[in-house]
């Protein structure tokens, strides 16, 4: 019988595949939302490669957690303990076509109780591109704060896009505390 309930679970090598379809082409879609995407040629360029998708399930301390339903995964993030005190969350993607249904916020939310749960850390951190300014304040409605540390956008290999001068990573982060339910 199939169960067509959406599921909470840990990617496996046999996931592998499928997560680097879902996060490409989700990176890659146009989104009506102002300031979300930001720029679209950007976008375009975004690439996954299944060894990167790979070696994150393989990390002794990352793992992929994926959504699932009716057998296919529609929503994943890669989570990995930085150091001691610090869990990444990365790769955040949903299916375009369950955008804004609140599944974003619910991976977000399951990332961040794995990493207090597996790892025991007190923070949680993530980078955004600084373009994606309604992005950014939709993690900061989940509780994240920008740091006021910037790292460096990778201009050299978009050299033929005209991008902002001041184009970079915000970084986020995110205290634990009694909100994230472990
Ligand atoms: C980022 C991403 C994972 C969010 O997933 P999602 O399922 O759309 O997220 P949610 O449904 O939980 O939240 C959507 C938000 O958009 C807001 N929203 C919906 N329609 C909107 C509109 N027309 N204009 C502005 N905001 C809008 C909602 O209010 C909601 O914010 P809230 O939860 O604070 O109310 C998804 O957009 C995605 O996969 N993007 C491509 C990959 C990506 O950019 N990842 C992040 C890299 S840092």
């Amino acid at each position: 019988m199939t169960d067509n309930k959406l599921q909470f679970r840990i990617a496996t090598l046999e996931d592998a595949p499928q997560v680097q379809q879902l996060v490409q082409s989700a990176f890659r879609a146009e989104d009506s939302r102002p300031d979300w995407t930001s720029d679209m040629d950007l976008s375009l360029r975004f690439t996954m490669k299944l060894e990167d998708v790979i070696a994150q399930i393989s990390k002794p301390h990352g793992d992929i957690l994926i959504a699932v339903q009716d057998d296919a995964i529609v929503g994943s993030v890669e989570v990995s303990k930085r150091n001691e005190d610090e869990g990444r969350v990365s790769m955040l993607a949903v299916d375009q076509s369950r955008q804004r249904g609140g599944l974003g916020r619910e991976l977000l939310g399951h990332a961040e109780e794995y990493c207090v749960r597996i790892w025991a850390v007190k923070k949680l951190s993530l980078g955004a591109l600084s373009s994606r300014q309604e992005l950014i304040k939709w993690y900061m409605r989940r509780g994240y704060h920008k740091t006021g540390v910037t790292t460096p956008f990778p201009r050299d290999l978009f050299k033929d896009l005209t991008l902002a001068d001041d184009l970079c990573f915000i970084e986020l982060e995110k205290p634990v505390d009694e909100t994230i339910n472990t």
